[in-house]
């Protein structure tokens, strides 16, 4: 569309402008406006652009392969894969309140993006600004998500924290957008149409669907679930109008039977909301034959589940997210 192709070249040389000769950082979560900022920054200034990506261990399945292969062969950026599952998980031991675990999130994503940062700076590539995918809504009301005027509901884990800690310039090329245009803004670019219809993914990731402690193998049954259930989702071509639809793993365990003989496992909660902003959500009224497909699917195809439930809460008051 004409708008986007004049605003993608008005953004390239405002980027050029205020970048000059000097090194970018962005880091990267696998959404769309982080990648969707990266992509218009290395058009603007090539390889002093260097993408990091902290894999916290906590995405969905293949998510991380994706993004990897995505930058590196798609787009050609260079881009610094941090494998920091261990780290994370081994900080997360035993945490099970959600707020805890969000602060180690956040705290151990700062930690590990700024050693990066000083690796770089120590092989002679110092970075003077960093790259973030600010919208527009963003900067004009910067409490965002879920909080009320005066509560904290959750604390938003994203890259917030960084540049204060860093002291670093920040170049933020969608700050005049809104989340439909940045969306044109990534298809101009040719970032494909998967990956710009993604629905939001949260920053602390599988973290906050997994209530209670998390362990590797909860985490493994959870991506299996939810992998199951958006194929569902595609398959029944319901992908775009739903806003956010994920599998949670509970930490209940309740008795089946499986053949003939008991069994003993995880119940797996389902959620789908639309929403326009976050703000507000409605659950998503499925119909119960494709309930019933999506949970068949699930207990039979993943070890561990053998118990599938719907959650139809809406927002308030819900929260999208389960923590
Ligand atoms: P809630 O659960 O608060 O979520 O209704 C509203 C939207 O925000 C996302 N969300 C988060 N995003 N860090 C994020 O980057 C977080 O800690 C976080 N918590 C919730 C949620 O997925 C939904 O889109």
């Amino acid at each position: 569309d004409w708008t986007m192709a004049a605003y993608r070249e008005q953004a390239i040389e405002a980027i050029r402008k205020q970048v000059g000769d000097g090194r970018v950082l962005c880091a990267l979560s696998g959404g769309v406006d982080s990648s969707v900022a990266a992509v218009l920054i290395h058009e603007a200034i090539g390889d002093r652009l260097t993408c990091i990506f902290v894999d916290h261990g906590l995405m969905r399945k293949g998510e991380g392969e994706q993004v990897v292969s995505m930058y590196r062969e798609h787009f050609n950026i260079p881009l610094v894969h941090v494998q920091a599952q261990d780290l994370f998980l081994s900080q997360l031991e035993g945490v099970s309140d959600p707020e805890v675990k969000r602060k180690t999130i956040g705290r151990l994503f700062i930690e590990v993006f700024e050693a990066e940062a000083k690796k770089l700076a120590d092989a002679g590539k110092p970075a003077d600004f960093l790259a973030q995918g600010t919208l527009y809504p963003d900067v004009i009301e910067s409490v965002s998500f879920t909080g009320g005027p005066s509560v904290t509901i959750k604390s938003h884990h994203n890259v917030g924290g960084l540049p204060e800690r860093m002291n670093m310039k920040l170049v933020e090329p969608l700050r005049e957008l809104f989340k439909d245009e940045v969306r044109a803004l990534g298809r101009e670019l040719g970032l494909p149409d998967q990956f710009i219809e993604r629905h939001p993914f949260p920053g602390p990731g599988l973290a906050i669907r997994c209530p209670g402690v998390i362990t590797r193998e909860k985490l493994d049954i959870l991506r299996e679930a939810d992998a199951i259930y958006l194929d569902e989702i595609r398959k029944a071509g319901l992908y775009n109008t739903i806003w956010q639809a994920f599998a949670v793993l509970l930490p209940v365990q309740t008795v089946g039977v499986m053949g003939d003989s008991r069994t003993y496992e995880f119940v797996c909660a389902l959620r789908a909301v639309t929403s326009v902003d976050g703000m507000t959500a409605d659950f998503y009224h499925y119909d119960m034959e494709f309930l019933g497909r999506a949970a068949t699917r699930i207990i039979n195809e993943v070890r561990g589940i053998n118990r599938v439930v719907y959650d139809v809460t809406s927002k308030p008051p819900g929260t999208i997210e389960w923590e």
